[in-house]
């Protein structure tokens, strides 16, 4: 399982080099003739390019292949949420939201490159995102179904905006210094982590033609991941250092968000975090027998997780 994790890494990996030079070139056409250093696509590079562990990117290979589909059909869908992910990383992390300073072991955008291109460049990844989608091609660089490429770009837009990621970051600054019920919480954590995590099994599943019933059961199994993967996340907040992390620790705290750590403990987070993933798990072993292995190994090393 793990070479397949590291094999699907590496396809991720070198698709988005090639994008990211297709979409998002250092230099570009200066306004005044001859060519000019780009700061946004340097930013945006500088995000995207180097760290992550491209989770998203590699739920949309291991759906598109559950469903019998050919994992490399399905890379110009891993780029665009990886590229989208990857914008929401660079907002989040901004003075205005987390204000954190400290990004994938290096300097957040904004902390290298400024706000104002930071928020630019977060922009420009957005705009990437769903060019990579919608100018999808096989293997064989031929241009993927259009239908296909109709539901992927759907389904990123319905993850990443007002009724997705957008919300549930929207939430959670709502609700920052409040005391929060568990729903309220789980509301946040399922909008603002889990939809983009349904958008990757989903594009995975465009990607294959996956049927309508295929879609059902992975966006119940990717809610879920999605959940336990923030409810990890808030654990590793307070249990992991920022070195391992590539992240500050302790800034939930800092911010005042209630989390996972606050309502249950670490226990009882961790607790609730193995039990929904052996529920989803298991439907998903029912439906697909050993091909679901590697999604459900993916599941359970999520949990381990120290990065
Ligand atoms: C961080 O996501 C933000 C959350 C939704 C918890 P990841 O932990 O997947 O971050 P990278 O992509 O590996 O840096
Ligand atoms: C972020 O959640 C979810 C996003 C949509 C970016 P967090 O704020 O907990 O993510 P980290 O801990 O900064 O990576
Ligand atoms: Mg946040
Ligand atoms: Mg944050
Ligand atoms: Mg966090």
């Amino acid at each position: 399982m793990k070479e397949q994790m590291q094999g699907y890494l590496t396809l991720v990996n070198d698709h988005l080099s090639l994008v990211c030079d297709r979409l998002l070139p250092a230099r570009l056409p200066g306004p005044e003739g001859g060519p000019r250093e780009c700061q946004v696509n340097q930013a945006a590079r500088y995000s995207l390019l180097d760290g992550g562990k491209r989770i998203r990117g590699i739920l949309v290979l291991a759906a598109c292949e559950l469903l019998g589909g050919d994992c490399r059909n399905a890379l110009d869908f891993a780029a665009g949420v990886e590229m989208l992910h990857c914008y929401s990383l660079i907002h989040d992390d901004l003075p205005c939201m987390d204000n954190d300073d400290f990004r994938r072991g290096k300097p957040s955008c904004h902390k290298a490159f400024g706000e104002a291109t930071a928020l630019l460049a977060g922009d420009a990844l957005q705009g990437a995102a769903f060019e990579a989608v919608v100018g999808a091609a096989d293997k064989e660089g031929k241009a993927l179904p259009a239908q296909y490429v109709v539901e992927a770009a759907k389904a990123l837009g319905l993850a990443g905006g007002a009724r997705g990621m957008v919300l549930g970051q929207e939430l959670d600054l709502a609700y920052e210094g409040k005391n929060i019920s568990r729903e309220i919480l789980e509301s946040i954590h399922t909008h603002k982590t889990g939809a983009l995590i349904n958008g990757a099994v989903q594009m995975g599943a465009a990607a294959a033609g996956g049927s309508r019933e295929d879609r059902e059961i992975l966006s119940r199994f990717a809610f879920t991941l999605g959940l336990v993967f923030q409810i990890v996340d808030d654990v590793l907040d307070v249990t992991s250092t920022e070195q391992e992390l590539g992240k500050p620790i302790g800034s939930d705290l800092e911010q005042g968000k209630t989390t996972y750590i606050t309502l249950l403990g670490e226990q009882g987070a961790m607790e609730l975090a193995r039990k929904l993933t052996q529920e989803s798990c298991q439907e998903l072993a029912q439906v697909y027998g050993a091909k679901a292995d590697f999604l459900i190994w993916l599941a359970q090393s999520l949990l381990e997780r120290r990065s």
